[in-house]
Order: structure tokens, then sequence, then C-alpha cells
């Protein structure tokens, strides 16, 4: 596929098909992750990559449980139900949709900062985050391009002390995200909808814009 093809196409899919992914793609995937910048070059990364479903079951309960015991995801429901945005609210809805079944994803993988120095030595710093997540996108755009579908998303964080005794981490080492992984189910790739690059840039000073000629 064309670079910008990719690029063009990477979008959230978060309904999968059951059907395995080959490891060889998912080799792909991380080896096109750790080719992105890190600070200094540390690499201050693991890439967890779990397929054990017995594992992504125990994951998938406990979001479960701590989502819909608060009644989260009905309240995300019916705050997509009211929006006049027709994609913002497919986008909810299937968010939520995601959330109660975490374990349809036959791949989950969870990036992990180990280790990190620069440009901070606080791991759970935004700043330290910019030394992992362009390897995430990295990560992404290479399972795009071998027709898998991938979502970032941030519910590690209200899961962290069981994905922590579930896979051994160790205390160094801070989840900054999960990426399912999995052929999309009746959900396409892009092109993903966004604000034009003239609508976002300002040209040397702030506030300049400038029209694409
Ligand atoms: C920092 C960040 C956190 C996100 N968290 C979630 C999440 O927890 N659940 C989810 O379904 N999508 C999550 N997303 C995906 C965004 O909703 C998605 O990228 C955005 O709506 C654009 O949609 P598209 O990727 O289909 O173009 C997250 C994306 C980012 C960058």
């Amino acid at each position: 596929m064309d670079f910008f093809d990719v690029v063009h196409t990477q979008r959230s899919i978060r309904r999968f098909k059951p059907d395995p992914v080959p490891e060889e793609a998912l080799w792909k995937m991380l080896d096109a992750a750790i080719r992105a910048p890190s600070g200094s070059n540390l690499q201050p990364w693991i890439w967890l990559v779990v397929r054990d479903q017995t594992k992504r079951e125990v994951l998938a309960q406990t979001v479960r449980a701590r989502f819909d015991s608060g009644g989260r995801l009905e309240q995300m429901r019916q705050r997509a139900q009211k929006m006049e945005d027709a994609s913002q609210r497919r986008m909810l809805l299937r968010a939520a949709d995601f959330f109660a079944n975490v374990a349809q994803a036959p791949v989950l993988i969870i990036p992990c900062l180990v280790g990190v120095t620069s440009p901070t030595a606080d791991a759970r710093s935004l700043l330290a985050g910019s030394s992992i997540y362009g390897a995430v996108q990295n990560l992404m755009l290479a399972a795009r391009a071998q027709g898998l579908g991938t979502v970032l998303t941030t519910f590690q964080a209200s899961i962290e002390d069981v994905l922590r005794k579930e896979f051994h981490l160790p205390e160094g080492a801070v989840p900054v995200c999960i990426v399912p992984v999995g052929y999309p189910d009746g959900q396409r790739f892009g092109p993903t909808t966004r604000k034009p690059p003239e609508a976002v840039t300002h040209w040397d000073d702030w506030g300049a814009l400038k029209a694409r000629a």
C-alpha cells in the first residue's frame, strides 16, 4: 500500500473478527514500532502482546465489572444517543460496545514505558509519553498496511492493578495504552475525517493563516 493511503485510511476499528492474526504480521508491526524515535534513543519500551484467551477474558471481565458497576457503559450509550453528529454517535456507541467485550479482539498489545530517563524520568508525565506514542502510531500504521484494524485506547489506566498482577509487570514499567488488533468485522477503514491542515496551521506567527496554494 502507498504510504499516504495507509495514513489517510488508518482509523479506529472497534469490532473484530475472531480470526487469528498471523504472528508474522505482529512481528512486522512491532518492527515498525521500534523504528520510532525516542529521547536519547533509549527505546524505553516493552511491547506486551496478549493472545492468550484466558488472560484476555480476565481483562475483559475486569473492564466490564468496573465500567458497568458505575453505570459508565450505559452513560456512554445514553450520551451517544443524544449526539447530533452521526459519526460521533457511532464512535461513542462502538467504543461502549468494545468496552463491553474487550476480549473480542484476538490480540491486545499493551505498550509499556520502561526505564525512561529522557526527556524525563517521570514515566507518568506527558513528556515521557513523547518517547513512546510515536512508536504506537507506527505500530497502528503497520497494522493498517496489512489489513489489520487497531484503536488506541486508554482504559489501561482503569485496570492497571490487574495488568500489573496478571502480567507480573515490574515496578518501573508503566502501561501507556492498550491497542487491540484484529481483522475488522463490518467496519471499513478510512478515509478519516479531520479538520484540514489549513484550519490548524499558523505560519510564522500565532494566528497567521495561509490558504493552500
Ligand atoms: C489519547 C487517545 C485516547 C483514546 N482513547 C480511546 C478509548 O479509550 N477508547 C476508544 O474506543 N477510542 C479511543 N481513542 C480513539 C479516538 O476516539 C479516535 O482516534 C478518534 O475518535 C478519531 O477516530 P478515527 O481514528 O476513527 O479517525 C483514543 C485516541 C487517542 C489518541
